[in-house]
């Protein structure tokens, strides 16, 4: 492929900076647009970003930044976000600003140079979905939404079959890969940004011919996750956790399952999306169809580091969370020919062999507490 010119919001996060060596790396110029958001950043720039990239502080909700960052620009990986879903549900206008308006501004400023943009591809991501698809053994395929507040409550985890339950029925559920055609529910502000997001892009991209692939990812880990930030994945709490010497904290049983993708695999996606039109005007998952618990991935951190630190199960559950979901990657493989590569077993040494090397702030019980305080803990 010749050549590029390739700007990259939010380039200096945890996929947005792997992305920009990978692109650098194949020979593409590449532009960086991010304001280094101190909740993941602290006070000074990641050590790891690429120097061979120009990068220009800012917003994109901002305009003038906005418009030097497109200058020239070929194509767009829009990967900037506030990233917190508990943070979202009390932070509301931030998270609103900062996704669904600044997807906006970036879409309008595009739209004036869509002759020259070739692709648009956008982070965005399962939380979409809510609830990922179940089969029940009498009503067959089933989407249901979050678990009633009682059930929860109750301390009962599994999500039941919602038609079975109009029945006066508590049906157990068995979890399959959720394909994209499944409907949204989002259960959080993150998410309805998200989906914003997502389909802003889609719409306008379609509007305008311009070339766009919304990449949904699954629970993405990898080194340079930001460990002191307690609003990040499940990995990176329990290794800043472990990594001072206390336990994870565990919502619910720990049975709760997702999809653990490596931050090459989703890289790998991104480029491909560039490569290939199939996946034009479409959104596709990218995950590994694998499901693991969130209790797997304790002991597996925790082995891996070698600390005898059995996780703390407090019963509690987070207002929103799901109980399971699992990539369908068929469409991912049809149209882009992804395939992951980065099983557990290989990804999480990696990310420990990085996580040993850094300081982290453990801030999860602060954060928590906050959680517990707006009542999204419970
Ligand atoms: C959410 C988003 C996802 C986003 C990710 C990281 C949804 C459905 N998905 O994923 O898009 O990429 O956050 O921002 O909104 N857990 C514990 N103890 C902890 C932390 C988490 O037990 O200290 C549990 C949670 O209760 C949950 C699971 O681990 O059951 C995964 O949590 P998390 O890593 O935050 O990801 P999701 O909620 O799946």
């Amino acid at each position: 492929m010749e050549s590029l010119s390739v700007l990259v919001t939010g380039g200096a996060g945890f996929i947005g900076s792997y992305l920009v060596d990978a692109l650098l790396e194949r020979g593409h110029r590449v532009r960086v647009l991010d304001k280094l958001v101190s909740q993941v950043h602290g006070d000074r720039s990641p050590r790891y970003l690429n120097t061979e990239a120009e990068f220009i502080h800012g917003d994109v909700s901002d305009a003038e930044a906005l418009g030097r960052a497109l200058e020239g620009v070929e194509v767009v990986y829009h990967q900037a976000a506030e990233v917190g879903v508990g943070q979202s549900m009390y932070e509301i206008e931030r998270y609103v600003r900062a996704n669904t308006l600044g997807t906006a501004i970036l879409l309008e400023a595009m739209a004036s140079r869509r002759d020259h943009v070739r692709k648009l591809v956008v982070a965005s991501s399962m939380s979409i979905y809510g609830e990922g698809a179940y089969s029940c053994p009498s009503c067959g395929s089933v989407f249901p939404q979050l678990r009633p507040e009682a059930q929860l409550l109750d301390r009962r985890w599994e999500v039941a079959c919602p038609r079975c339950r109009k029945k006066e029925i508590f049906s157990p559920l068995t979890p399959v890969a959720t394909s994209e055609d499944k409907p949204l529910f989002p259960t959080s502000v993150y998410a309805v940004t998200k989906q914003d997001q997502e389909q802003l892009c889609l719409i306008v991209g379609q509007a305008y011919s311009i070339p766009t692939v919304a990449l949904r990812y699954f629970n993405v880990y990898g080194p340079r996750q930001a460990l002191s930030n307690p609003y990040t994945g499940v990995c990176a709490i329990f290794s800043s956790r472990l990594l001072n010497d206390q336990r994870p904290i565990i919502f619910e049983d720990g049975e709760q399952t997702r999809d653990f993708v490596h931050v090459s695999d989703i890289v790998r996606a991104n480029l491909l999306a560039l490569e290939t039109d199939a996946a034009d005007y479409k959104a596709v998952n990218i995950g590994t169809g694998v499901a693991t618990s969130v209790l797997q991935i304790a002991r597996l951190l925790a082995e891996g580091l070698g600390k005898e630190l059995e996780p703390e199960l407090v019963s509690k559950y987070r207002q929103g969370d799901i109980r399971h979901c699992v990539a369908d990657i068929a469409r991912a493989r049809a149209l882009l020919g992804y395939e992951p590569k980065v099983t557990l077993e290989r990804g999480i040494p990696e990310l420990l062999d990085w996580v040993s090397r850094q300081t982290a702030a453990d801030r999860v019980t602060e954060a928590t507490k906050e959680l517990e305080a707006h009542r999204l803990v419970r």
